[in-house]
């Protein structure tokens, strides 16, 4: 294995710098390869200052950094790129491009970090014959095919710790308070994070939620003397016989961005229960800063594994942490099916059991 590339797509999730670090010095260490990091996610592949070689000096310092030092792209989709063309937008398929770039840099196996959409496209790269090796990242934990993805971890330290706070606050003014957590169409972050924190309230896209019963509980608190309640919100929740909510609507080359539920949910048991509610968007609060230990270990193994896959020729695969053991899948079948919240796991029957109201 002489040469071997690494990239970045998608959106950054806490533990990137991690990974590249670790690609790079398992890579050098144990097979003496060369490592190119390729800049903005594949969009580096399509421009000739895109490529810059990295070694065990230039990765030295970045395991506890958020972002990535390569920089990342979520509209970097080499099947279907928008270009000006004749005065108009056109999208066009340039992935022929990016195969022969991968061919001319002489790579023996590219790396790619990145969730469901970054990690398809690599499929679709190896279905055109190029070595890749993918690696399970977000922090919305939405990838089949592994238990958990690196980023997840921090996010959900982010999102107790802004349960912890908001408690004290609604307590001391007898207020609702709704949080907005991200992860997209899946309800880790908002479940994980609401059971961590102690929300009363947790609502999640895997269980569409009733406004009566967000209310109800509110009010069955209220009646016990405790005048204040927390309701952790995925971003994706919506209610029965409704729809999710999106800040802006996407195209053929951006996906709609949700957001807004929680204003939604916050007017609707002000106006019922007549309690005084507020409501916070987290956001990219989830995404930035430094990684959790959690973070790092899975991400520095995450990484020296994906070389490893990559020594053997295991091209097309993903490498996957399932209980504790670090092991590997195909692309296609990480990709058959996205991970979900299961409604009959532990999670939702400890939520259950705790009573804490779900919106069903
Ligand atoms: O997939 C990660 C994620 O942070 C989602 O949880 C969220 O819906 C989305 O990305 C936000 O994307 P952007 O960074 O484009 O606003």
């Amino acid at each position: 294995m002489k040469r071997i590339g690494v990239l970045t797509g998608g959106g950054d999730a806490p533990g990137l710098n991690a990974v590249i670090r670790a690609v790079v010095k398992t890579a050098y260490g144990e097979y003496g390869s060369e490592v190119l990091g390729i800049k903005d996610g594949f969009d580096g592949l399509l421009d000739q200052h895109g490529v810059e070689p990295l070694s065990p000096e230039s990765v030295r310092g970045i395991l506890p950094r958020g972002g990535t030092i390569l920089g990342a792209a979520n509209r970097g989709n080499p099947f279907a790129r928008k270009v000006i063309r004749n005065g108009g937008e056109a999208i066009v398929d340039v992935s022929d491009v990016v195969v022969e770039r991968i061919h001319e840099l002489e790579l023996d196996t590219l790396i790619v970090v990145g969730g469901d959409g970054t990690l398809r496209i690599t499929q679709e790269l190896f279905e055109k014959g190029c070595p890749v090796v993918g690696i399970p990242k977000t922090i919305d934990n939405d990838v089949g095919g592994t238990d958990v993805t690196f980023g997840f971890d921090t996010a959900l330290n982010i999102a107790t710790e802004a349960i912890d706070r908001l408690h004290t606050t609604a307590e001391a003014h007898h207020r609702v308070m709704v949080l907005e957590l991200m992860g997209r169409d899946a309800g880790f972050i908002a479940l994980h994070a609401g059971l961590a924190g102690g929300a009363d309230v947790i609502l999640i896209p895997e269980i569409p939620f009733r406004f009566d019963r967000i209310c109800e509980k509110v009010t069955e608190r209220a009646d016990a003397g405790r005048h204040f309640s927390i309701v952790a919100a995925a971003e994706g929740a919506y209610p029965v016989g409704g729809q999710q909510v999106f800040a802006r609507a996407g195209d053929e080359i951006t996906t709609a961005r949700l957001g807004g539920i929680c204003q939604v949910v916050g007017n609707h048991v002000a106006e019922d229960t007549g309690t005084e509610t507020r409501v916070t968007v987290l956001g990219h609060l989830q995404r930035g800063g430094s990684p959790s230990a959690f973070d790092r270990w899975l991400a520095t193994r995450y990484g020296a594994a994906a070389v490893r896959l990559a020594a053997e020729h295991k091209y097309g695969r993903m490498v996957s942490l399932r209980s504790t053991s670090m092991t590997d899948v195909s692309l296609k079948e990480a990709l058959a099916k996205p991970k979900r919240v299961n409604l009959e796991g532990d999670a939702v029957l400890t939520a259950r059991g705790l009573g804490i109201c779900l919106g069903d």
